[in-house]
């Protein structure tokens, strides 16, 4: 579904390394957690893969389509929710929602349904004839969400996505990510909620200054430190090393 080959980006002229040659594949029906401290390269990683940021060197494959050579096919294939849900706050929810319809060229029918859907999932319906720039943060977040879900691509990437969100919203996300990728479809997300990555994650990659320091199921990664040991515990003790 996702493959990153020697992907590596810098900043500030080559001085800042955020991502250092890491490798990792997310396969069909999986969901697959993305963890490490602030300033690891989580989101600069995520920004290469959906096509804000250029890699100075490697690959990424979505369904075997490179996405610097083919980029609006790869994109077609890809929905993605930023850590920081800036929408256009002149437009009315439904307005954007329709807008994000039009650019994925989701038919009159189907984005009804799904529009209808998830306002109501989100608890969102009352609000979507509002100007988002009245919307909460935690509202705003959502509208993304919801944007998001319309053209219900094979790859969902999510930068953060729990964090703003109330429990039952929250809940609902987890239900929903669990349900794509019951139908084959894959999600790819950030988060420093380890709890959640814990839960609901088939495999796990830690990155940490640039570089992939662990990565596997639960179950592999509890064999580097542990059999008893919590993804924290986990977490924790690589690193600091
Ligand atoms: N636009 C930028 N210009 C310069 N340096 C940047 C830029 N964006 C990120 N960085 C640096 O790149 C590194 C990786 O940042 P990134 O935002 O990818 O981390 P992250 O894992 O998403 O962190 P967080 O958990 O805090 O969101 C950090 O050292 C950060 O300071
Ligand atoms: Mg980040």
């Amino acid at each position: 579904m996702l493959k990153i080959q020697n992907l590596s980006k810098t900043y500030s002229n080559g001085s800042i390394k955020a991502v250092d040659n890491i490798n990792f594949e997310v396969r069909p029906g999986e969901i697959f957690g993305f963890l490490g401290p602030n300033g690891a390269g989580k989101t600069t990683t995520i920004k290469m893969i959906v096509g804000l940021l250029r890699p100075d060197s490697g690959k990424i494959l979505i369904k075997d389509i490179d996405n610097q050579e083919e980029m609006i096919e790869a994109k077609k294939q890809i929905s993605y929710v930023p850590d920081n849900p800036e929408v256009f706050e002149k437009l009315k929810g439904i307005e954007y929602l329709n807008f994000i319809a039009d650019v994925y060229g989701v038919n009159a029918e189907d984005r009804k349904e799904r529009i209808n859907h998830y306002l109501e999932v989100f608890s969102l319906d009352k609000a979507v004839n509002d100007l988002i720039s009245s919307y909460s943060h935690g509202m705003k977040q959502k509208i993304v969400l919801i944007g998001a879900l319309i053209h219900e691509p094979d790859l969902f990437i999510l930068d953060e996505p729990m964090v703003g969100l109330d429990p039952k919203s929250s809940f609902n996300l987890k239900e929903i990510m669990r349900k794509r990728c019951s139908e084959g479809k894959s999600v790819f997300f950030s988060t420093h909620v380890l709890e959640v990555a814990e839960k609901l994650c088939d495999r796990i990659a830690i990155i940490n200054k640039g570089k992939i320091i662990a990565q596997g199921t639960m179950e592999q990664l509890r064999a580097l430190e542990g059999q008893e040991q919590s993804l924290e515990q986990i977490f924790l003790e690589l690193t600091e090393q």
